[in-house]
């Protein structure tokens, strides 16, 4: 391995070597929301994306008014709760499932005077038996594919059991969006950001190995697409969002190029209303994710097609999806996967110059 390298020591004695980015230009990411690696910096992050936050507020000041609210997921900035409470609605319930989220969350909770009207409890809301209905759901529990933090089971779960009929669910959907990329022509040596190293030991050490974590490309790449966007999950919270299915798509190449994988990205209308956030033009806390498929770039012509389908079934633990991938190009057939917790570790050359044992 050429280039900065660090090791990661993790729980069960492994070591794994990474390659690291001298920090300029674009590094990696793993992709930390489906974990339970949450911390003050992951929360400032979310609390500082101006996208995000503005298209929640507008949404909520549109319809808390006079309502009964349940924020799902509400971190240590009960970003939602605290919104909510401060257009007027008539009473708040927020939900944490991280206990030291929730201890801070209380916290922070207790020296405002927003805290007579919100109720804060700690607990997974899938888990949870709550007394009341509410007319409003509101949650961030969006992954940088949209479903891969749970939110479809989540959210059909919280509108069968918490919602009124006819009540409102924030966000209204979300669409993944996939598109064909030559990574290697922007990133010839892949490399993560070493900022983000101990959020990778620390999902190694959650889910109990490593395994090939999901990678973000670290900024908004709007020139990295290789062929036209398609969407391969559509999720409405609004009506029922399916946990599993299978969407496909069929792309065509725009420019010449090494297309060597798969950009993801999402496109989330907060209300039912657009334009959505779109996390390839915006810069938010939602990265591009990068899923490779041909170990050798394969050169390709405008015109070409690019047929992506994904499956997306739920995991052993009931919440997380796990995404089966088939691509054709030309007579090429591919079918990667992209997991929550593995098993497959170094199953492409990508993740192999990624992971490397120590
Ligand atoms: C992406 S953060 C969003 C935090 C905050 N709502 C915001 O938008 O700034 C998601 C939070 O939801 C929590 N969470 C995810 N699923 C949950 C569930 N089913 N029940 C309760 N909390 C959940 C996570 O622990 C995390 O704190």
């Amino acid at each position: 391995m050429t280039g900065r390298t660090e090791i990661l020591d993790l729980a069960d004695g492994t070591r794994i070597r990474v390659p690291v980015s001298d920090g300029a230009g674009l590094a990696l990411w793993s992709s930390v929301g489906e974990y339970p690696v949450y911390n003050a910096l992951v929360y400032d992050v979310m609390t500082a994306d101006k996208v995000r936050n503005r298209a929640y507020r507008q949404e909520l000041a549109v319809v808390a008014a006079g309502r009964r609210v349940l924020d799902i997921g509400t971190g240590q900035h009960l970003n939602w709760a605290l919104h909510a409470a401060r257009c007027g609605a008539r009473s708040v319930t927020a939900i944490e499932e991280i206990p030291d989220s929730h201890a801070a969350a209380g916290a922070l909770l207790a020296r405002l005077p927003e805290r007579e009207r919100i109720d804060l409890v700690c607990g997974r809301s899938t888990e949870l038996a709550l007394e009341d209905r509410f007319d409003v759901c509101v949650s961030e529990i969006i992954g940088t594919i949209g479903g891969s933090e749970g939110a479809a089971a989540v959210l059909a779960d919280a509108r069968d059991r918490f919602l009124v009929e006819g009540g409102t669910m924030i966000p209204h959907r979300c669409v993944t969006m996939v598109a064909g990329t030559g990574l290697r022509q922007i990133m010839p040596r892949p490399a993560f950001d070493p900022r983000g190293l101990d959020y990778l030991r620390q999902i190694f050490d959650t889910v109990g190995h490593p395994f090939d974590v999901r990678v973000g490309l670290g900024s908004p790449v709007p020139d990295a697409p290789l062929t036209n966007a398609g969407p391969v999950e559509t999720l409405d919270f609004a009506t029922s969002p399916r946990p599993e299915g299978t969407e496909s798509v069929e792309l065509t190449v725009t420019r010449p190029g090494h297309l060597d994988g798969l950009l993801l990205w999402i496109q989330l209308y907060v209300g039912p209303d657009g334009p959505p956030i779109d996390s390839l033009f915006q810069s938010t806390s939602w990265l591009p994710i990068y899923l490779p498929v041909f170990d050798d770039p394969v050169a390709v012509t405008r015109g070409e097609r690019l047929v992506v389908e994904v499956h997306r079934a739920l995991s052993d633990d009931g919440i997380h999806p796990d995404y089966t991938v088939h691509v054709t190009l030309g007579d090429r057939h591919r079918t990667v996967t992209s997991t929550h917790h593995g098993p497959d570790f170094r199953a492409s050359a990508f993740h192999a110059e990624l992971l490397t044992p120590a």
